[in-house]
This record gives structure tokens, C-alpha cells and sequence, in this order.
């Protein structure tokens, strides 16, 4: 496994001790948050974009934060925080409610089988740890190669009562001023379309309390072995 050393990566326990906005050097500004950052091109360009937001990223692998780390180094950026956590772990246990100004999940694993589609991150029962997690306005942007699972997304909109849809349909094939990710990339160049949901918390909507997360619905870590593991 590789060790990782980088002043950009952060642990659990600092992040526990400090509190998410305060390891990065300007606490105070807004937070952007990205699951499942693969190898960090997205959130690199998009921390390059935006200097006066800071970007946690975030994946369930270490190759990925590691990989991730170095490109925020090597691109000189201060606003990047990588952290290995899994993403319903993070929203719902290591984050203050409403702290987030937005996220963003690109190309999720699509479990493209019927029988484990109830593995997708991205299902009803993401929703309310979104609403949670989200400042009242905070934005959520979600792209998938998998059409069937923009379409899952898409039927849920009529449902989600605290979100508005963003675009004038379910979900746009085109959306030109979004950073591209790797896998992004790799469908693109392989003529694919990708699916693009953007949603935006409603102004008065509560952040409500999220039923803690299970791991009888995908999750890829060991839950009950990790609050064992924090029990004195
Ligand atoms: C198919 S890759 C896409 C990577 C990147 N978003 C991109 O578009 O290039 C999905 C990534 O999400 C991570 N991942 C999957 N489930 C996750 C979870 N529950 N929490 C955090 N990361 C997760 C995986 O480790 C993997 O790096």
C-alpha cells in the first residue's frame, strides 16, 4: 500500500481534531467538496479556476489520494485538501451540517448489473445526507457515462422536494464550461455521451437529520470493524 506522506493529504484524526475548514490555511472560505476524485484532474483544474474556494477531494483508495496529492503539489495549489474517506462516512460523521457550498460526483462506479444497481452511490437515500451536508443554496453537480443511471438521478428529481433542478431538463449532454475528469476524458474520446445533473438546495430548506449510513447499502469499508476499531 502506499504510504502517504503529503502536507496535502489529510487524516481522519486531524481532521476530527481541527474540524474540516480549519486545516486549510483560509478557513473561511467557501468549501467545495469532490467524491471519488480518481486521479485529481477535476478538482486540480477546478481549484486552479476558483483560488478563494476551498476543495476537499476525497476517495475510498489510496492510489488515487496519493496521485491526487501530487498533482495539487505540483500544480503549487493551497486550496486542495485530499482525504481517504468514504463518502457517506464523511457527510454524515466528519462534516458540520451544512457546510458545503457544493459537491461534486463524477463518473461514479455505474454497477452497471440490475442486481447491484442498489450499490450506486447516487440513490434516494444520498439525497437527505446531500440536504444535510449542503449550505441552504449549496449546489449539487453529478456526471455519469451510464445513461441508466442518469435516468435512476433523473426519476428521483420529481421527489426531491428540498432541491431545484438546475437545467431546463432531467439531464444535459452538454456542458461545455464543466472540468473534465480522466474518466470524463476516456468516454469522451471514445465518442460516449456523458450526463450531466445539476441541482441547487432550496433557500429554506432544513438540513435535516440523515439516518446514520448502513453497510448493508455498498458500502466498501468494514463499518462496524471501523466504530469497533474507535471503541475504547
Ligand atoms: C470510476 S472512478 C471515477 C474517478 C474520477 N471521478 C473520474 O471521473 O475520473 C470512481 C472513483 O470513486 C471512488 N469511490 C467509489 N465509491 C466511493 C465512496 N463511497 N466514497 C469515496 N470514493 C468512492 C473510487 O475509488 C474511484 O476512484
Amino acid at each position: 500500500m502506499i504510504h502517504i506522506t503529503s502536507p496535502v493529504f489529510l487524516r481522519e484524526p486531524a481532521a476530527i481534531q481541527y474540524g474540516i475548514p480549519a486545516v486549510f490555511p483560509q478557513p473561511e472560505r467557501p468549501l467545495h467538496l469532490e467524491i471519488g476524485c480518481g486521479t485529481g484532474d477535476f478538482v486540480v483544474e477546478l481549484a486552479q479556476r476558483s483560488p478563494e474556494i476551498n476543495f476537499l477531494a476525497i476517495d475510498i483508495f489510496n492510489k488515487g489520494c496519493s496521485k491526487t496529492c501530487n498533482k495539487t503539489t505540483a500544480a503549487g495549489l493551497e486550496n486542495i485538501r485530499v482525504m481517504r474517506t468514504e463518502a457517506r462516512y464523511l457527510l454524515t460523521r466528519l462534516l458540520p451540517a451544512e457546510s458545503l457550498d457544493a459537491i461534486y460526483v463524477n463518473c461514479p462506479d455505474p454497477w452497471p448489473k440490475k442486481r447491484h444497481r442498489y450499490r450506486r452511490l447516487v440513490n434516494r437515500d444520498f439525497f437527505p445526507l446531500l440536504q444535510h451536508a449542503l449550505i441552504p443554496g449549496g449546489e449539487f453537480f453529478f456526471v455519469t457515462d451510464f445513461g441508466d443511471y442518469a435516468e435512476q438521478v433523473a426519476e428521483l428529481l420529481p421527489t426531491l422536494n428540498e432541491f431545484d433542478n438546475q437545467l431546463d431538463s432531467p439531464y444535459a449532454t452538454d456542458f461545455p464550461d464543466y472540468p473534465v475528469s480522466k474518466y470524463m476524458k476516456r468516454f469522451l474520446d471514445l465518442g460516449q455521451n456523458l450526463h450531466y445533473i445539476h441541482l441547487q438546495k432550496k433557500l429554506d430548506a432544513l438540513p435535516g437529520d440523515p439516518p446514520a449510513p448502513t453497510s448493508s447499502r455498498g458500502f466498501r469499508i468494514n463499518w462496524e470493524e471501523r466504530e469497533a476499531a474507535k471503541s475504547p
